[in-house]
């Protein structure tokens, strides 16, 4: 056997919320086949599994996790030039997300750059369709390779086969399914993308009209640096998804609050701020649990803020949402996942 199974590992250094209790077995994978021996030792002993990427969407439960956790290390990024302008760039799941934007950047390939600084692996990125500043992850997909751990075949899903919807894809919930590697169709030509309020308001502020590729990476660096906690606070990034909510009840609620903020989609749905909410129809700013507190410049984001409880997270993040429930009868949603078997 190639792959070393740890037993009692404490995951809360797994997690970039920096909390929760003891995997009962723990292995790291570098390649295809050590997830599969992973797997199929998981069989032989039943153990339930879970696969973790770089742990930036994942709540651990006190109570930890009964079965074997696989973190996915694959690794490599090539490039395949398709013509003058068009590239594929093909990535490992276990590369670090931002460590592929740096370097498609630095290669002058166009396609991710507003995605800078998202943290966690690019199987992650894939799983959850991230998605920031105008862009979401499956503008640039073209195919996904996973592992079907029932059949223990691989295979590729074309770009439609991903089912990607917002944060969702077919990877988030088929659980079956385990990303190995990922194609990303890039560029050369400026496709430059300003339209977010925060990212044109930084441009005019600087007098840029039109900005390089890098200055893309620099403003979205910057505006994430500032907005978003410091990395050694724990967090898990947005807590909640924007809920969509039909036109009907946006309608209603702009009655009621007039400067409601609101994104039009193209289904006639309409997706709401959450933050917007957290902040303006109820207020949770400074609202704390333990050492579990809503973070100061973005209520989205549930910090742990020294040594908070799974528990302290959850009962903050139930408090956030029954306070929405009761204002405005929207339910939000988790974005992060709770490891379970
Ligand atoms: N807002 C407030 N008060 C605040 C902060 C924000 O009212 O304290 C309102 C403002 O009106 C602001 C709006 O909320 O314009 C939106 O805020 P922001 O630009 O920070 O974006 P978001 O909708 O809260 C989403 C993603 C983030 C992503 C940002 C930037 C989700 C759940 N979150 O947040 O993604 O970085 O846009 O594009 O879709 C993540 O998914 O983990 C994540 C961090």
């Amino acid at each position: 056997m190639s792959i070393k199974i740890r037993e009692s590992v404490a995951l809360a250094p797994f997690v970039t919320m920096r909390a929760g209790g003891i995997a009962r077995f723990f292995v790291n994978a570098t390649t295809p086949a050590e997830v599969e021996e992973a797997v199929i030792w998981a069989r032989t002993k039943s153990v339930p599994i879970f696969i973790l990427g770089g742990g930036s969407n994942v709540l651990v439960p006190d109570l930890g996790f009964p079965g074997i956790v696989i973190k996915i290390q694959i690794k490599g990024i090539a490039y395949e030039d398709r013509s003058t302008l068009s590239v594929c760039v093909i990535a490992g799941a276990g590369e670090m997300w931002d460590d592929l934007v740096g370097d498609t950047v630095a290669h002058n390939l166009w396609g991710i750059e507003n995605l800078s600084l998202i943290p966690g692996t690019v199987g992650g990125a894939v799983v959850q369709n991230i998605g920031a500043y105008g862009v979401e992850v499956c503008e640039c997909i073209e195919w996904v390779e996973a592992l079907d751990i029932l059949t223990m075949e691989i295979k590729r899903f074309s770009h439609d086969e991903c089912a990607f919807g917002y944060r969702e894809s077919i990877f988030k919930k088929n659980k079956q399914l385990v990303v190995i590697r990922v194609a990303l169709g890039l560029t050369h030509k400026e496709t430059r993308r300003t339209s977010y309020e925060d990212i044109k308001k930084y441009f005019t502020e600087k007098n840029i009209q039109e900005p390089t590729l890098l200055e893309m990476r620099e403003a979205v660096v910057a505006i994430r640096t500032t907005k978003m906690p410091a990395p050694s606070l724990g967090t898990a990034g947005s807590f909640f998804k924007n809920p969509v909510v039909s036109k009907e009840q946006f309608e209603d609620l702009k009655k009621r609050f007039p400067e409601i903020k609101a994104y039009i989609q193209g289904d006639k749905r309409v997706k709401l701020s959450a933050a917007w909410l957290l902040d303006h129809v109820v207020n949770v700013r400074g609202m704390r649990i333990g050492d579990a507190g809503v973070h100061e410049r973005q209520p989205l984001i549930i910090v742990n803020y020294g040594s908070a409880k799974a528990e302290d997270i959850l009962a903050l993040a139930e408090k956030m949402k029954s306070a929405v429930k009761e204002k405005t009868n929207i339910l939000l949603e988790e974005e992060v996942v709770m490891m379970r078997a």
